[in-house]
């Protein structure tokens, strides 16, 4: 799978507005400590040499406190962490204000162990890849369907939670185009570390052809293979967990897989997208996501080839 044109990324990288707030506040907090630090290490170091004992030395003089020095290294203390405090505080309040009556843009609903992107606006709805625009504020609202898991792009800033029951939002406003990738940053299950992320941020224009395109309802299959595979999915359980648009299947509980073929991997980043994998997958999808919730089937590696086909052709 191509992943390789991905942004690198470090704990000083950035590609959202909210993230470069965060990474700048990092900054000052590091300013500030290691400005204690040095002086501290100086202070000791100085005392040390300064004052060391030498033969002959009488007992040095007993101190039993000084006021004025104990009120001044309480106070200074005192004000950095009001200092450091009062920031943390502006900068939450900048990252994060409040949500209020807004609706949200991208509503991310965390599986075991997959991502569900859903856009309320236009009725996109795919899984895995989030697809973003650039220079727009766009807020997420963060679900999940099982257990608590955390949606963490590491270029876009903070972690946020997936909390069954417990909607959480999520600003992002983009400024860089390409490929992120994250992953789920809170233990969920055997397959937690399985659970990637992949975020293409797009022009608004090309973010407006990428919805279009989403919205386009497949072609149906027409070589054999592929007509073949869309019967076997119809008639097999497929139909039970997974969509596809224009067709029967109607299903929720598993990824949407109307436009399958445009997605760069299969099982949220476990392996390239095509058609030997989808068909390895559906013999025995246990074996690359131990856990998750589709089963092994009875299905022949012909029956699964012929399935992969029919999907590799939705587009
Ligand atoms: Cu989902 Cu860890």
């Amino acid at each position: 799978m191509d992943l390789t044109t991905a942004h690198d990324t470090n704990i000083f990288s950035y590609a959202t507005d909210q993230a470069r707030t965060i990474v700048y506040l990092h900054y000052v907090d590091l300013i500030i400590c290691f400005g204690i630090l040095f002086t501290v290490i100086g202070l000791v170091t100085y005392a040390t040499i300064k004052f060391k004992a030498r033969p002959g030395d009488a007992e040095p003089r007993q101190d039993e406190g000084n006021v004025k020095l104990e009120i001044t290294w309480t106070v200074i203390p005192a004000l950095i962490l009001l200092f450091l405090g009062v920031l943390t505080a502006i900068v939450m309040n900048s990252v994060n204000p409040p949500v209020g009556k807004l609706q949200a843009d991208v509503i991310v609903n965390a599986h075991q162990f997959w991502w569900e992107y859903r856009y309320p606006k236009t009725g996109v709805v795919t899984a895995n890849e989030l697809y973003l625009p650039e220079g727009v504020n766009t807020l997420l609202e963060i679900r999940s369907a099982d257990v608590i898991h955390s949606f963490w792009v590491p270029d876009f800033g903070q972690k946020m939670d997936a909390v069954p029951g417990h909607p959480n939002h999520l600003f992002l406003k983009p400024f860089a185009r390409g490929l992120f990738t994250g992953a789920c940053s809170e233990f969920c299950g055997a397959a937690h570390s399985l659970m990637r992320i992949m975020v293409t941020v797009l022009s608004p224009q090309d973010f407006k052809a990428w919805t279009e395109s989403q919205l386009k309802v497949p072609a149906a299959p027409t070589e054999t293979e592929a007509v073949h595979g869309q019967e076997l999915f119809m008639s097999k359980t497929c139909v039970q967990c997974h969509a596809i648009a224009g067709t029967d299947a109607k299903a929720l509980v598993g990824p949407n897989l109307t436009h399958l073929a445009d997605r760069k991997t299969l099982a949220a980043g476990m392996m390239a997208n095509n058609v030997d994998n989808a068909a390895a997958w559906i013999v025995n999808p246990q074996k690359y996501k131990p856990g998750c919730h589709m089963p092994k089937m009875r299905i022949s590696k012909e029956e699964a080839h012929d399935i992969a086909v029919y999907l590799e052709g939705l587009k």
